[in-house]
């Protein structure tokens, strides 16, 4: 999702497909990535409506919304809520721990989704760099 006023870009969203595992139930995952507003144009709304998107899009397409930040408060009042439990990802050596990502992994319920525990584990798929 790109939001462009008079050619320039103001606000972003990205919506990936990923797979999440809830204990052993896999879960087909929209993964929002890369929110951001320019500088000089936040607190106007935008980010709110990039996400708007994102959000029609995971509930029009998805069985869960996920996404890891360090703002809850912002995506919060839309109805995402924070996976209390452990964080794991399944890396190429096995199911492996990813404690620093603990309260920042926020899910957003779909039609779809299945019912979820969320002091339960929930882990991620692989992939190079940040993986939540
Ligand atoms: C976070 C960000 C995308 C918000 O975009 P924005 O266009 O300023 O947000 P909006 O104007 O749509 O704000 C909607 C509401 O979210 C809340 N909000 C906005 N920024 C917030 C922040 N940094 N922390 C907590 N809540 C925030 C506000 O309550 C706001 O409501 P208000 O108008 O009553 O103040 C923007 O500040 C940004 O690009 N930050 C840097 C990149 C970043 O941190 N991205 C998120 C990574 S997960």
């Amino acid at each position: 999702m790109l939001l462009r006023e008079n050619g320039s870009s103001i606000a972003h969203a990205a919506v990936v497909q990923r797979q999440l595992l809830h204990g052993e139930l896999p879960i087909r995952t929209g993964y929002v990535e890369a929110v951001a507003v320019r500088r000089d144009r936040r607190r106007e709304g935008h980010g709110r409506a990039v996400m708007a998107e994102a959000e029609r899009v995971i509930a029009a397409a998805y069985d869960l919304g996920a996404l890891s930040t360090g703002l809850e408060g912002f995506y919060e009042r839309t109805g995402w809520e924070r996976w209390l439990g452990p964080t794991y990802v399944l890396a190429p050596s096995g199911l492996t721990r990813t404690d620093e990502d603990d309260g920042g992994v926020l899910v957003l319920r779909t039609p779809t989704s299945p019912d979820l525990d969320l002091t339960g584990p929930l882990a991620c798929d692989w992939r190079y760099g940040d993986v939540w």
